[in-house]
């Protein structure tokens, strides 16, 4: 029976060719099999498997040379320090969607009871985090796909969160008339044609959580446009869009007489987040 060590050498040589960090996948998918850190494999590297797990961890390495996504087959991915549940149906949580999770903690008061609203909630990152470090807000969650708020209230459990409401909905439509303090949304914002579809993990994710009509700037168009009428007056606006997309959402949200109306820069420098104010 090979150890740790030769199955972890073995692995990383098979995903060589098929993935950027072949070693750290290959650690993360054996630590997943055996329910341990990757550090227990450092220490333990002279232990063997199972039959069982020696199998299962063949199967993951073969769906993962074939390109499936790590957080897929573990079937989880780390947000702003928690743990969500994640399947192919729903969009993997990005690093970049930390900065409008920054953005809207600067303008939620902790002590203040306040309203939102995140707009294509997929797994729930957005909302589940807001709901948790501000247990004092009321957060609605939509999305169009029921698979994914399934998810997303699966993460709401998980997290043994009380103040979320969810609707399925295609933006606005179905929510309930009410006035938001704060409008959230990472809508889909990639141009059909877009080279990236064809790359990495974008290729297994749902096409209806990444793609949008006119350059990738029909949904931000629709929502901003309709979050008029659901915010408060001085309610935030802030949308995630495309690193090169900020003139455009601006334009838009300029012509729709947001005020002070401006972008954001993530970790890696690129405006990855427009803000706009409720006159
Ligand atoms: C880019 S994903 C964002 C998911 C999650 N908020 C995140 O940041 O990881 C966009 C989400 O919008 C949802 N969506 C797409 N069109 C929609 C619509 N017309 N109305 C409501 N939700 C929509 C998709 O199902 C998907 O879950």
């Amino acid at each position: 029976m090979p150890t740790i060590k030769t199955l972890l050498a073995h692995a990383t040589k098979t995903l060589f060719s098929h993935s950027d960090s072949p070693l750290l996948d290959a650690e993360v998918l054996l630590g997943f099999v055996l329910g341990k850190p990757r550090t227990y494999l450092r220490a333990w590297c002279d232990n063997t498997l199972t039959d069982q797990q020696l199998s299962t961890f063949e199967t993951l390495i073969k769906q993962r040379q074939k390109g499936t996504p790590i957080a897929y087959l573990t079937g989880t991915r780390e947000f702003w320090s928690r743990d969500f549940t994640v399947t192919p149906d729903v969009l993997i949580p990005r690093p970049d969607t930390e900065l409008l999770i920054e953005l809207s903690l600067d303008l939620i008061p902790k002590d203040k009871a306040v309203n939102l609203i995140d707009l294509g909630t997929g797994s729930g990152i957005i909302a589940v985090t807001l709901a948790a470090e501000r247990p004092n807000a009321l957060v609605t969650a939509v999305d169009a796909s029921l698979a994914a708020l399934e998810i997303a209230q699966h993460n709401t459990r998980r997290h043994q969160l009380t103040n979320v409401e969810f609707y399925q909905s295609d933006w606005f439509t179905n929510v309930p008339k009410s006035l938001f303090d704060l409008v959230i949304s990472n809508p889909p914002y990639i141009d059909s044609d877009d080279e990236h579809l064809q790359q990495g993990d974008v290729r297994f994710e749902p096409k209806t959580a990444l793609i949008a009509k006119d350059q990738g700037l029909s949904d931000i168009q629709i929502i901003a446009d309709k979050a008029r009428n659901y915010l408060n007056p001085a309610g935030h606006l802030l949308i995630e869009h495309g690193y090169n997309q900020a003139p455009q959402v601006q334009a838009i949200f300029n012509a729709l007489a947001y005020d002070k109306v401006q972008s954001y820069q993530d970790l890696s420098g690129q405006p990855r987040v427009t803000y706009g104010r409720k006159p």
